[in-house]
């Protein structure tokens, strides 16, 4: 009997000891949500924004901006190597009318393009996923901040003219790595490009460009993001488009 009562014993602390420890990793996991080691600074080229959300759906239209710009996506705190952190704090309600003195700003610079939904839902969107884990940074810790910081960046590193002055230009073809090139001479720093992928004709469009800051938001190189330094084809020219591409569908009759 008293073997069996040691047994039993032995069993209840063991199974104490594996809940305790799997609280403290999820603890742990939790606090560490917002321990990030870069932001990247993400703009997309509205275009090939339009051409990936036009391809979901034969009925999507896009709210594109007055003049050829790149536009914000957001400010994504960053670990190396991987996505994330994300939805760091659910107890910091994102707020419109916060952004109310911002408004006309973001509309053309951090622009939903896709059309018709609540013209704040991108700005939630991004707030709730990146913005609430941006906040462990001084500069970002609040929500104006937060956007207001993005029109801030976009402004000295607007990627039409930091192309442009490495001459390149939209409406035109390049290698990936010729880009990433001309991004490096002109900023002195490496950056990302992602492209968009047409399924049917197998071209490739220019869809985002990602730069990197520190904690201090110092621009550093984005070496050890993920997918760095890029997630195109690396032997295939990559098109820079000035009009929304599209894809010809045969019509079915
Ligand atoms: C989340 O935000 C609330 C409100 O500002 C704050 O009191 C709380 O400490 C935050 N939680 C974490 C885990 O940062």
């Amino acid at each position: 009997m008293a073997k069996y009562n040691i047994a039993l014993c032995i069993f209840l602390l063991s199974l104490l000891y594996i809940t305790h420890g799997k609280l403290k990793n999820q603890e742990r996991r939790k606090r560490e949500s917002n321990k990030f080691d870069v932001l990247i600074f993400t703009q997309r080229w509205p275009l090939t924004a339009c051409f990936m959300w036009k391809e979901k759906s034969e009925k999507h239209d896009c709210s594109l901006p007055k003049r050829d710009e790149w536009t914000i996506h957001g400010i994504w705190p960053t670990r190396y190597n991987t996505l994330g952190p994300e939805y760091c704090n659910k107890s910091l309600p994102f707020n419109p009318s916060v952004l109310a003195p911002l408004k006309s700003q973001l509309q053309e610079n951090w622009i939903d393009i896709q059309d018709g939904s609540d013209p704040y839902s991108f700005w939630k969107h991004e707030w709730y996923k990146h913005g609430t884990c941006a906040v462990a940074i001084k500069e970002l810790n609040n929500e104006y901040d937060y956007f207001q910081e993005g029109l801030k960046l976009l402004n000295t590193y607007n990627m039409i003219d930091i192309l442009a002055k490495a001459n390149i230009l939209p409406g035109q073809k390049y290698m990936v790595e010729n880009m990433l090139i001309g991004i490096q001479e002109i900023l002195n720093k490496r950056g990302q490009i992602m492209c968009a992928h047409n399924e049917e004709t197998g071209e490739l469009y220019v869809n985002e460009i990602r730069i990197c800051f520190d904690k201090t938001l110092q621009l550093i190189d984005c070496d050890g993001i993920y997918k760095f330094p890029t997630n195109c084809d690396r032997f295939k020219q990559i098109t820079y488009p000035s009009s929304v591409p599209h894809n010809n569908r045969v019509v079915q009759i």
